[in-house]
């Protein structure tokens, strides 16, 4: 039995703009998922995933890692996740990376990072049907802060290719940083908003300007963060979020979490990850008055995560049962 685990994520500034060539700042989060793969011995037919038979409809992502590092036969799959799925949390990402390196263990193909994230993206890729960035799969695999940008510089980590796009990843050093995360329970599919805004960047040059100011706003927030002023780059956060809502991918109850949390003293909010529903995030030097307003507004459980968490790793076969059923449909990271 072979087993790893790896993080989800918050995109801090840079979603959807970092499809398009646009920076992008990810984040790890102390919330994992992990993955157990077993030759399956029993003279069983199938693989089977958490004790069902693979179903693309259901296993989309466990279909496509299959394909990606071929574990030779029928496996049995087990997962374990507490990053909560359809939330902008990271948790496709953080199932496939772990998948593929729960395979590549197997294999014997685990060798590094990069590898790792390589294999991922390929296999997010194909289920979102050709489309997206590296960023999610390589924050899983690297953990820490990832810096996705136009060209390369100290802290390189890995470039990828696809069609005319290329991405340069790198490590980024993070300040230490707490934030609250309002989950608005709605489900929303990346692939179907990524979809979205690709149709809108198509039709019309004013959405490639709202893209590029996205990318202003990112750059705004690096400099931030890296100068620790907390003010500008929750105003970086404000800025990218109304850029977000104008491309159509915010919704109404994620306005009202991000409006509720500035009101309560946050020095920024926004939704993150591909939204259409899933999560906000609000920087705030109290924590407390946020998540009650976010309480307020009907948010059931504001949580409060600590940013910059460990990447992918191999896990000791043997852990704790799982808690999370791969019974239902995946949707947004
Ligand atoms: C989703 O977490 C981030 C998006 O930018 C899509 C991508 O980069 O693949 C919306």
């Amino acid at each position: 039995m072979n087993a790893a685990s790896a993080p989800g994520k918050v995109i801090l500034l840079g979603e959807h703009a970092v499809v398009y060539g646009e920076s992008a700042i990810a984040v790890a989060l102390d919330l994992r998922t992990r993955v157990t793969v077993a030759p399956r011995t029993d003279g069983g037919g199938g693989t089977l995933v958490n004790g069902q038979p693979l179903n693309v409809a259901y296993h989309v992502h466990v279909v496509h890692a299959l394909d990606v590092v071929p574990p030779g036969g029928p496996v049995l799959v087990e997962t374990e996740s507490r990053v909560p799925s359809a939330a902008g949390l990271g948790s496709s990402a953080a199932l496939t990376t772990a998948t593929v390196g729960a395979l590549l263990a197997m294999t014997a193909g685990w060798k590094d990072e990069e590898t790792l994230a390589r294999a991922a993206y390929e296999v997010e890729w194909r289920a979102q049907g050709g489309r997206g960035s590296p960023t999610d799969t390589s924050v899983a695999a690297h953990g820490r802060g990832v810096l996705v940008d136009a060209s390369p510089h100290e802290r390189h980590l890995w470039t990828v290719e696809r069609g005319t796009r290329r991405w340069h990843l790198h490590d980024l050093e993070l300040p230490p940083l707490r934030i609250v995360v309002g989950n608005t329970l709605d489900r929303g599919r990346t692939a179907d908003q990524v979809a979205r805004v690709a149709k809108f960047v198509a039709r019309t040059g004013f959405a490639r300007e709202v893209i590029a100011d996205i990318g202003r706003a990112t750059r705004a927030g690096l400099a931030a963060l890296r100068a620790s002023d907390m003010l500008a780059l929750g105003s970086a956060m404000d800025r990218a979020h109304n850029s977000l809502t104008t491309l159509g991918v915010s919704t109404p109850r994620l306005d009202l979490y991000c409006e509720a949390a500035r009101r309560a003293g946050a020095f920024g909010a926004k939704l993150t990850g591909s939204g259409g529903g899933g999560s906000m995030i609000a920087l705030a030097a109290d924590a407390a008055p946020v998540v009650a307003a976010l309480r307020k507004v009907g948010c059931r459980e504001p949580l409060i995560v600590a940013l910059g968490g460990p990447g992918a790793r191999r896990e000791p076969a043997e852990g704790p049962g799982r808690t999370e059923s791969l019974g239902q449909p995946e949707a947004s990271r």
